[in-house]
């Protein structure tokens, strides 16, 4: 099993996750992380540091954002690891909850 970067996090990028990852299984791209699947544990202590609610068990993972499992780890074998927390976008708050982001990812 592992965990699962979701929708919400595309343009919020606010990587509190990172800072509390224990195996650094965070990649980075240009507005949205993903999860390495070979990496994380599943010791889910990045999901309650997420301020836009976007990590997801993959088994927990609705119908809809099932795709989000096999993106997570296609980015992860192009993007490079992220270990510590950075600053979100300024508009970052702005993006939180929008529907629809899956467009909007830059990769
Ligand atoms: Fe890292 Fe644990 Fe989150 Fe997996 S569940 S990405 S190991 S903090
Ligand atoms: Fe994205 Fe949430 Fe981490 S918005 S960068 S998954 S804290």
């Amino acid at each position: 099993m592992t965990f699962v970067v979701t929708e919400n996090c595309i343009k919020c990028k606010y990587t509190d996750c990172v800072a509390v990852c224990p195996v650094d299984a965070f990649c980075e791209g240009p507005n949205f992380l993903a999860i390495d699947p070979v990496i994380c544990i599943d010791c889910e202590l990045c999901v309650p540091e997420c301020p836009a609610d976007a990590i997801i068990q993959d088994i927990e993972l609705s119908e809809d954002q099932h795709h989000y499992l096999a993106l997570n780890e296609e980015l992860c074998e192009h993007w490079p690891p992220i270990t510590a927390l950075k600053a979100a976008p300024d508009d970052a708050d702005s993006w939180n909850g929008v529907q629809d982001k899956l467009t909007l990812l830059e990769r």
